[in-house]
């Protein structure tokens, strides 16, 4: 709250600097408050398992393709309100959280703009295992224990971003639905300008229409040449073509073989002999 009431403070004072601006310029300016964000920091080795390559490759096609979507995130949001994308897939295993965390990254840039991964997989959590990092309470136990959410924040260094981790994981079928109100989202959504939720997938389908009423638009993963044709559709059908903003195919081949060429310019180059 604090720091949304300071944001609309440096706009107001600084007013006739904005007007003279571009808004690309006020953009930058707005986002420049992003990173001081009192959180307790955590630090993550980031191995290779995690396939963060947005980190750990980023020259990479992969690493491209987040980079990609991240510029056009933002510019989406410079028109429209967006904060808060639902992360799923039709199957288990499409690659959400993979994809969740590689983009977290990417949106933050190193910590330039505050991004929260919330981890909504409270069936599956996979986050911190991936990372390498010790578990703390997160998710379950905020809801469990009517918490206030902001507690269980870390930012994990060196990404930058900020997580907030599933916690224990729970076997309850309807954990989500009876225990996530919009309430919780509207605090963290003061905070952070942009949310990403790690969520299970379309089925169960009472859970994902849960989180989807949280959040602004969908993201839906499918793994390249794996997730069935009609199980892409059913997913369609639950979140409804509106609320999907777009589609990431995870897994596609081949990519860095055609990128190589144009990655390669910090070597020497090829055709001066
Ligand atoms: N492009 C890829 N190429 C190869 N392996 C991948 C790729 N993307 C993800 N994986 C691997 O596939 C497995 C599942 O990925 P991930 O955990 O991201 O999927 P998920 O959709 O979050 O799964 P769940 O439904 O269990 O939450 C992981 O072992 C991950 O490392
Ligand atoms: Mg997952």
């Amino acid at each position: 709250m604090a720091l949304l009431a300071n944001r609309s403070f440096n706009a107001g004072t600084e007013k006739d600097n904005i007007l003279s601006t571009s808004s690309d310029e006020f953009l930058k300016g707005l986002e420049r408050s992003d990173t001081d964000l009192p959180f307790p920091a955590v630090n993550s080795p980031v191995p290779p398992e995690s396939r963060l390559v947005v980190h750990t490759e980023p020259r990479s096609a992969g690493a491209d393709r987040f980079r990609l979507v991240q510029v056009r995130l933002r510019h989406l949001q410079a028109h429209k309100k967006l904060k808060c994308l639902l992360i799923t897939s039709p199957m288990p295993g499409d690659g959400k959280s993979t994809i969740s965390l590689n983009l977290a990254t990417a949106l933050s840039e190193k910590g330039k703009r505050s991004v929260l991964l919330l981890e909504a997989d409270v069936y599956r959590p996979s986050i911190l295992k991936k990372l390498y990092l010790n578990p703390w309470p997160g998710l379950t136990e905020c809801l469990d224990n009517n918490s206030d959410p902001m507690l269980a924040v870390r930012r994990v260094d060196p990404l930058g971003f900020y997580l907030l981790p599933a916690g224990t994981p729970t076997q309850a079928g309807n954990f989500l639905q009876s225990e996530l109100s919009p309430q919780f989202i509207t605090s963290l959504a003061s905070t952070f300008r942009w949310i990403l939720i790690d969520a299970p997938p379309t089925t169960p389908m009472a859970e994902i229409l849960v989180l989807r009423a949280l959040s602004d638009a969908t993201l839906l993963v499918v793994r390249a040449g794996e997730t069935p044709r009609e199980a892409i559709e059913e997913a369609t059908k639950v979140l409804g073509v509106d609320h999907i903003l777009g589609i990431i195919m995870n897994g596609v081949e081949g990519l860095d073989k055609v990128y190589s060429k144009y990655y390669g310019y910090t070597g020497p180059n090829p055709r001066k002999k």
